[in-house]
């Protein structure tokens, strides 16, 4: 067999396997490649009779062609069929369901206590925190709260020891303690967060929100607190009027105390706030009493102020039409997603955070 018929056969057979680009690349450079066949027997064409040199170099010619020709088609054939492929693979089903997408809803609660601390520190007021797990000291003692006070009751107070000197804070006031040792007057905070109580029906929750206030300086009184309140319950309602009443209550670490009620009627099964015959209990204030001011080493000759308690919760269920407390902490999705917020509704009364 000659040369020529030999590399025919042998390369046909090779070309017409199952092959990868890479494979061809080689068979190609087995053929044309320095070293190659058909290199090699181009290069042995001088050493021929003169004679057949001629007819070798034609058939050269053609194998070349050939073996070219049919290295190109193997090619373009191995190309298709992965194109082929990947269609078939990465195929895309226009008739399937969109995706769900998910958005994340800000909770009625963080979107209150962000509007609270914008309208307070509008005048003058930064925000402080407190732990939630408080010590006996802070929570009541400090407070001047008397031993025998029901506050102190198991009822009433979850407490983390059998020596009760650890519990959950049952509301905001510790905060006043911890800022007044921290710093000098004059003080002028607000405390936001989380409070707990052994408690639970449709208006209570074991676990709750407050925003503390504290206003501590030379020549504060009454008038201050009484403006402070009402100046904050219209901003945060948005209205220009609303009734509003003090009512002579007690907490012992203020004195005078008092509750504070917002007018409101019912129209239609609504809460409409601010004006009609109804009262609503919001917050609890007073002025801070003398004692609280000597346990923190504060002469309450030189300094007073006024310190208030509002309850986050129940402003959120105001505001926003919101019916039962325990709503709020059962992270029902389909809750959230109706009475969320979107990251970007700003509210008309909101001008930012200034911590
Ligand atoms: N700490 C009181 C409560 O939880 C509220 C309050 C705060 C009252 C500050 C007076 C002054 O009911």
């Amino acid at each position: 067999m000659s040369d020529i018929k030999k590399i025919k056969d042998e390369f046909l057979v090779k070309l017409s396997g199952d092959l990868k680009i890479e494979n061809v690349s080689q068979i190609k450079s087995e053929l044309f490649g320095k070293n190659g066949k058909i290199s090699n027997s181009f290069k042995n064409l001088k050493s021929l009779p003169v004679e057949e040199r001629k007819k070798f170099a034609s058939d050269l010619n053609i194998l070349k062609d050939e073996l070219q020709d049919k290295i190109n088609k193997k090619i373009q054939e191995i190309e298709i069929t992965e194109i082929n492929s990947k269609l078939e693979n990465e195929k895309v089903d226009v008739t399937l369901p969109e995706r769900n997408i998910v958005q994340g809803k800000i909770h009625p609660v963080s979107q209150v206590i962000d509007e609270i601390s914008s309208i307070f520190s509008e005048i003058g007021f930064s925000v402080e925190e407190g732990p939630d797990v408080e010590n006996e000291h802070y929570n009541f003692t400090a407070l001047n709260t008397p031993d025998n006070h029901p506050a102190r009751d198991m009822h009433d107070t979850f407490y983390l020891d059998d020596k009760k000197e650890f519990l959950l804070r049952t509301h905001t006031s510790p905060v006043q303690v911890r800022t007044m040792l921290k710093g000098k007057p004059p003080f002028k905070i607000i405390a936001p967060g989380r409070t707990y109580r052994s408690d639970s029906d449709q208006t209570h929750a074991p676990m709750f929100h407050q925003v503390e206030g504290l206003h501590i300086d030379k020549n504060i009184n009454m008038g201050h607190l009484k403006g402070c309140l009402n100046y904050f319950i219209k901003s945060f309602f948005e209205l220009n009027k609303i009734k509003m009443r003090f009512r002579p209550s007690h907490f012992p670490f203020t004195e005078p105390s008092a509750e504070v009620d917002i007018g409101y009627e019912l129209r239609d099964g609504k809460i409409i706030i601010g004006e009609g015959d109804k009262w609503l209990e919001i917050l609890g204030c007073g002025m801070v009493h003398p004692n609280v001011l000597k346990n923190v080493k504060i002469n309450p000759d030189k300094y007073q102020g006024y310190a208030f308690g509002i309850g986050i919760d129940r402003l959120a269920m105001l505001k926003y039409g919101i019916n039962d407390l325990r709503a709020f902490f059962e992270t029902d999705y389909r809750w959230l997603n109706h009475f969320g917020f979107d990251p970007l509704d700003v509210p008309s009364n909101y001008r930012g955070l200034s911590r």
